[in-house]
C-alpha cells in the first residue's frame, strides 16, 4: 500500500522511473531509522552533489505520501515512518467488511483467462508424481478468480495415445477380466508397467501395441470398446481424487476430444503450406526450432496434431485474453512448437498462450518413472491423515469433527509441501518430508490460526478501536505484513508463481507466534484489548484467505 506511493513520489521529484526507484528503496535493519528508506548515493553521483545534501534537499521539498506520517533524512538517507495505526485502521475495517474477499480486487474484470492444468495420462492411475501440475493450476487458478478475471478450468486428459494401444496389448496378453472388475486400476498399472518392462526387451512387442493403436484411430469396434472402458474406470478414480482435494475443474475435454478434427487441423497447415513430407511422415519446420512431427508414417496423428485443435477450439470458445498450459518443464520445446506454429498460421493470439513449466518430481534423485515403480497420490494422502489422526489422538483427543479436521490438516501438508518451492525447481519426493507439520509447513500456518480463533471465540473485537495503541515491533510487523498482502497476490498472478504466496503467510503466521507468545490478547485494559483483537481478527483473515488461494482449509480448531 504505502511502498507504491512513495516510490511515485520520489520517481516523479528525481525524473526516475517507477522501476529506477523500487530498485533502490530498502527496509532498515533498526526501525528507529524508519521503515523505509532510500539511499541518495547513486543518485546524487549522477547530479554531482552530496548524498546528504540530496537527502536534506527530498525532506524539505516533497510532500507525504499516503500512510506515511513522517520523513526525515539521516545522513546519505532518506527515511520514511510508516503511519502504522492509520495504515491500521483501514486494514481493521476493511478485513471486517470484506472477510473472505479482503486481499481479492476486480483488476481482472472483464478478461478470460484459460487455465490448463491437471491433465493427467488416464491409461495410468493417479501418481504422485501428477501432484504438481493439479495443485500448481488449482491454486493459480484461484489466485486469478480472486483478481476479478473470469477463469475456465480445463483439464486435458491424455486419453489418447500410443499408451493406450500398449494398455490394449497388454490386456489381450495378460489381463483378466474378473481382476479388471475387482481392482480395475491397480491391475491396468500392473499391465501398464509390465507391458513397458516387456517391451524393452522385445521389439515386436512395441510394434504390436503401436498396431492397437492404429487400430483405434482407424475406429476398430473391439478397440474402441477396451479404450472406452479403461478410460471410464481410471476416470472414475481421478474424480474421486479430486473431489476428495476440492479441487474444482470447469471442463473436462481429453485429447480424444479433438480426434475427429485432425484430419481439418492438418489439411488446414497443408494449405497453409507449411507442411512437408519427410520419410512418410507430414512435418512442420521452423526457422528457429527443430521441426515437428504432426502426422506419423503410420498414419496416426501426434500429442502436438491434437494440441493445436485444441488451441484453436478453446479460443473458439473462450475468446480468451490469456491461456495458461500448467505443464512439465520437459515439455518445454512442445509448447514452443505448439505456439510457434499456431502463430505462423496467422493466429494473433498465439501470443497469449503461455506454457507455465514446473520442475519434476525426484525420487531418491530419480524422475519419478512409472514403470520402476508407482506412487498412488491416494497412498500418500491417506498415510498423512493417519498421522494426522494419531497426533490428534496424543494432543487433543477431545476434539470435535476430528475426522474432518485431519483431512484438512492432512491435505493441507501434502498440498502446500508442493506449492512451497519455486515452481520451476525439481522437488525430491520424500515421505518423511511431506509428513513433516513443524516450521514452514500448511499445519503450522492452520495452527496459527487456530490459536487465533479460540482468542476470538472468547472475546469479538468491539466496535471501536484505538490502532495507536499497537505500538510494539510485534504489532506493527503484522500491520505492515497485513497492508502487503493483497500487493502478494498480485504478484504471484503476475509470475504465476503460488510460492510467493507460501513464503508470505508462513512469515506471517511466524510474526503472530512472535506476537502472542510476548504480548496476551485478553488484558484487562480494554483499550488495548479491543485494538489487539482487531489485530488478530484481521492477522487470521489474511491466514484463512491465503491458504484458501493455495487450496487448503483452516480448521477452527485442531
Ligand atoms: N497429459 C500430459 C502429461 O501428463 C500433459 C498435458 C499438457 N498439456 C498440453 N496441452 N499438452 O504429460
Amino acid at each position: 500500500m504505502f511502498e507504491k506511493d512513495i516510490t511515485r513520489t520520489l520517481a516523479k521529484k528525481l525524473g526516475k522511473t517507477y522501476k529506477e526507484v523500487e530498485g533502490f528503496l530498502e527496509q532498515p535493519q533498526d526501525s528507529s531509522f524508519g521503515d523505509i528508506s532510500f539511499p541518495c548515493f547513486v543518485v546524487a553521483k549522477e547530479q554531482k552533489r552530496s548524498p546528504s545534501e540530496l537527502a536534506a534537499q527530498l525532506k524539505k521539498s516533497i510532500a507525504l505520501p499516503k500512510g506515511i506520517e513522517n520523513i526525515e533524512s539521516s545522513g546519505p538517507y532518506l527515511n520514511f515512518f510508516i503511519d502504522y495505526s492509520s495504515l491500521a485502521e483501514t486494514i481493521f475495517q476493511e478485513t471486517r467488511r470484506k472477510k473472505s474477499k479482503f486481499g481479492h480486487t476486480n483488476k481482472g474484470k472483464g478478461e478470460v483467462v484459460v487455465i490448463e492444468f491437471s491433465s493427467p495420462n488416464i491409461g495410468k492411475p493417479f501418481g504422485i508424481a501428477h501432484l504438481r501440475s493439479t495443485v500448481i493450476g488449482n491454486s493459480l487458478s484461484n489466485i486469478y478468480a480472486s483478481q476479478g478475471y473470469k477463469v475456465e478450468r480445463v483439464n486435458y486428459l491424455g486419453d489418447w495415445g500410443t499408451q493406450f494401444g500398449n494398455l490394449m496389448c497388454a490386456f489381450q496378453m495378460w489381463g483378466d477380466e474378473k481382476e479388471l472388475k475387482k481392482n480395475s486400476i491397480r491391475h491396468l498399472l500392473s499391465l501398464y508397467i509390465k507391458f513397458h518392462a516387456e517391451a524393452e526387451k522385445d521389439e515386436a512387442l512395441k510394434k504390436k501395441g503401436k498396431e492397437w493403436f492404429v487400430r483405434l484411430e482407424g475406429g476398430d469396434k473391439k478397440a474402441k470398446g477396451m479404450w472406452k472402458k479403461f478410460c471410464g474406470l481410471n476416470l472414475k478414480e481421478f474424480k474421486r481424487i479430486y473431489h476428495l482435494l476440492n479441487i474444482k475443474i470447469d471442463h473436462t475435454i481429453g485429447e480424444a476430444f479433438y480426434e475427429p478434427m485432425l484430419k481439418k487441423t492438418i489439411e488446414f497447415y497443408r494449405n497453409k503450406g507449411l507442411l512437408k513430407e519427410s520419410d512418410g511422415a507430414l512435418i512442420l519446420e521452423y526457422p528457429d526450432l527443430p521441426p515437428a512431427i504432426v502426422q506419423k508414417k503410420d498414419g496416426t496423428t501426434i500429442y502436438l496434431t491434437r494440441d493445436l485443435a485444441a488451441a484453436k477450439h478453446r479460443r473458439d470458445i473462450f475468446k480468451f485474453k490469456k491461456m495458461l498450459y500448467v505443464a512439465d518443464a520437459r515439455q518445454t520445446l512442445h509448447f514452443q512448437q505448439l505456439f510457434k506454429a499456431l502463430e505462423i498460421a496467422g493466429f494473433k493470439w498465439a501470443r497469449q498462450c503461455e506454457h507455465v513449466p514446473f520442475g519434476v518430481m525426484k525420487f531418491k534423485g530419480e524422475p519419478l518413472a512409472t514403470r520402476k515403480g508407482f506412487i498412488f497420490l491416494e497412498d500418500v494422502l491417506l498415510k498423512a491423515v493417519s498421522k494426522v489422526e494419531s497426533i490428534i489422538d496424543e494432543k487433543n483427543p477431545s476434539l470435535g469433527h476430528k475426522e474432518e479436521v485431519a483431512r484438512q490438516v492432512a491435505f493441507g501438508a501434502v498440498i502446500y509441501w508442493d506449492l512451497n518451492s519455486d515452481r520451476v525447481r525439481d522437488v525430491v519426493f520424500d515421505l518423511d518430508q511431506v509428513l513433516n507439520f513443524e516450521g514452514d509447513t500448511a499445519p503450522y500456518i492452520q495452527y496459527t490460526s487456530a490459536r487465533l480463533s479460540s482468542i476470538l471465540a472468547k472475546a469479538s473485537p468491539p466496535r471501536r478501536v484505538d490502532s495507536f495503541l499497537l505500538n510494539s515491533q510485534e504489532e506493527k510487523k503484522i500491520i505492515g505484513s497485513l497492508a502487503k498482502f493483497e500487493s502478494v497476490i498480485w504478484d504471484a498472478k503476475m509470475h504465476n508463481k503460488p510460492h510467493l504466496l507460501t513464503n508470505y503467510l508462513s512469515a506471517l503466521a511466524q510474526e503472530c507466534n512472535n506476537f502472542y507468545n510476548k504480548h496476551p490478547v485478553l488484558v484487562n485494559e480494554k483499550d488495548l484489548r479491543a485494538a489487539r483483537l482487531h489485530l488478530i481478527f484481521a492477522a487470521r483473515q489474511v491466514l484463512i484467505n491465503g491458504l484458501s488461494l493455495l487450496g487448503i482449509h483452516s480448521p477452527f480448531q485442531m
